[in-house]
């Protein structure tokens, strides 16, 4: 079974959050279960890609709408997973600085697209199946399915999974142009709404959608961001599948990014050197317990609301620290700086991104927070777990399928809004369990205990892939 994933981001090489962290581990462990697992991902300018050799693998030119565009298709030369990953460089398109966020990011993203699919039309044997993550590669369903150009690829399935419906990459019908020629009778099929909507194509031209948990492909039926109908439709073709996480890179006992490492029987000691590098590095007192955040500071991660609740906590109770990791909204970061201020000693936070960072909150913080409004999976509290760090959830999306409440035998301590009130509730949960070191340390264990793994998931997604295919 040969699978080719496409994807816009793959960690170590470009990372902007789990779906990197996702695509650079479910091929290592798909491996394990024979299926023969591809990457074709964007050649960008990033810190790894520019330190790395590549070597190129083929050259050829596309051209789209009388625009000519040199595509170089590129493989590490010395990396682990060199076999498993391909870069298409078009210059001056892709291989810039960030992977997101520029105004041409259209044009950059079908371009990338019809260059994978000119690509694998000219293989001599064609992939069993071509998976698509999230709406940047969310044409290729309609484009295989409707584009005389690539009808070499017609009859192969393609699998579609949502790892975020908040973005769903939407422009304007005027941009057709960045398609090949498909029959206008099916023109449909790329609308959502007035607008190409290249997430609503592809959950109605993939043959299996899927998303990245099982509570989160229920919620989306009722609210995404516009597409809950469209996703109710289609239901009977879709499902939750739940990330896992790559225990190599996240492992506490060999991790090289943080300070001490330690394992089950360590942990106790361990953690507490971690927590001292932070508490020494911004300014906090390691003797109280420290509450962490990490991630982007977006509308679905409510650290807006995480703001406000740290301010109103800090107020009266100075018995905690807490640390943020992040960046996003301006408005949040300065609110943040503002806290920083008022509250020293108690509060810092790092703005920026820092992987090296974020693993030492790992294996430093007592507990994590996470109030999302919304999170499909989130894997965020799945390496605090098996750091020894308990997470505090809101039970939404992954976070409810993956964060049992220590009140029902569970590892974490969950609730059920994002308010104020709520992760009070929770924090003062979290004080008293931590004064009680006893049942502290025996969930800590537990949470440690647990497979997070990708093999249960690999196993899903070979079933699904076996469903479409007659290998
Ligand atoms: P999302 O993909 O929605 O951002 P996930 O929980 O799936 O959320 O994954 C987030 C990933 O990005 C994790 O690996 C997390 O450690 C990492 N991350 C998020 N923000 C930062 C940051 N500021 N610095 C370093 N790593 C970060
Ligand atoms: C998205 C989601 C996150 C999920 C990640 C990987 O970015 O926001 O919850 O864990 O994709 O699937």
């Amino acid at each position: 079974m040969q699978v080719v994933h496409v994807s816009a981001e793959c960690y170590p090489l470009a990372k902007v959050g789990g779906l990197a962290d996702v695509i650079g581990a479910l091929p290592k462990y798909q491996q394990q279960h024979k299926t023969n697992a591809k990457v074709i991902m964007p050649f960008y300018d990033t810190a790894f890609i520019q330190t790395h050799n590549t070597a190129t693998v083929t050259e050829f030119e596309l051209t789209i709408h009388q625009k000519n565009y040199t595509v170089s298709v590129l493989q590490l030369e010395e990396d682990a997973m060199m076999d498993t990953i391909f870069l298409i460089k078009i210059p001056q398109l892709l291989d810039r600085e960030r992977i997101y966020g520029y105004e041409d990011d259209v044009e950059r993203f079908t371009t990338f697209q019809n260059a994978v699919l000119t690509w694998i039309c000219n293989w001599q044997d064609l992939p069993d199946i071509i998976h698509c993550h999230d709406h940047h590669t969310g044409l290729i369903p309609f484009m295989t399915l409707q584009c005389p150009a690539y009808s070499a690829l017609k009859t192969i399935p393609t699998i579609f999974s949502i790892h975020n419906a908040q973005y769903q990459g939407q422009f304007s019908h005027d941009k057709q142009f960045l398609l090949p020629e498909f029959d206008h009778n099916h023109v449909g099929l790329l609308d959502w709404d007035g607008m190409i909507n290249p997430m609503a194509a592809a959950i109605k031209c993939a043959w299996k959608v899927t998303t990245v948990s099982t509570s989160y492909l229920q919620e989306l039926q009722k609210k995404a961001n516009g597409l809950e109908h469209l996703l109710a439709h289609e239901k009977g073709k879709s499902f939750g599948i739940l990330n896992g996480i790559d225990p190599d890179i996240w492992n506490p006992a060999t991790d090289p990014m943080i300070v001490k490492n330690y394992t089950m029987d360590t942990f106790a000691t361990g953690k507490k050197k971690n927590k001292t590098w932070i508490c020494d590095s911004y300014g906090l007192d390691p003797e109280k317990p420290l509450f962490a955040f990490i991630g982007r500071f977006v509308y679905e991660k409510a650290a807006d609301v995480l703001s406000a609740a740290v301010d109103a906590f800090l107020t009266h109770n100075k018995e905690l620290s807490v640390m943020i990791l992040g960046s996003g909204s301006t408005a949040i970061e300065d609110e943040l700086r503002i806290l920083q201020e008022k509250y020293q000693g108690n509060f810092n936070v790092h703005i920026g991104y820092n992987e090296q960072l974020s693993h030492r909150i790992y294996a430093g913080a007592d507990f994590l927070l996470m109030p999302s409004r919304v999170e499909p999976c989130g894997l965020n509290q799945l390496y605090a777990l098996r750091y020894g760090t308990i997470p505090i959830v809101r039970e939404t999306g992954g976070l409810k399928d993956t964060v049992i409440d220590m009140g029902d035998d569970g590892v974490g301590i969950s609730h059920r809004h994002a308010s104020i009130h709520d992760i009070h509730h929770s924090i003062n949960r979290a004080l008293s369990l931590y004064k009680d070191t006893s049942k502290y340390h025996s969930i800590q264990k537990k949470g440690m205990k647990l497979d997070h793994s990708w093999n249960a998931s690999a196993q899903h997604y070979k079933k699904l892939y076996l469903s479409v295919t007659k290998n």
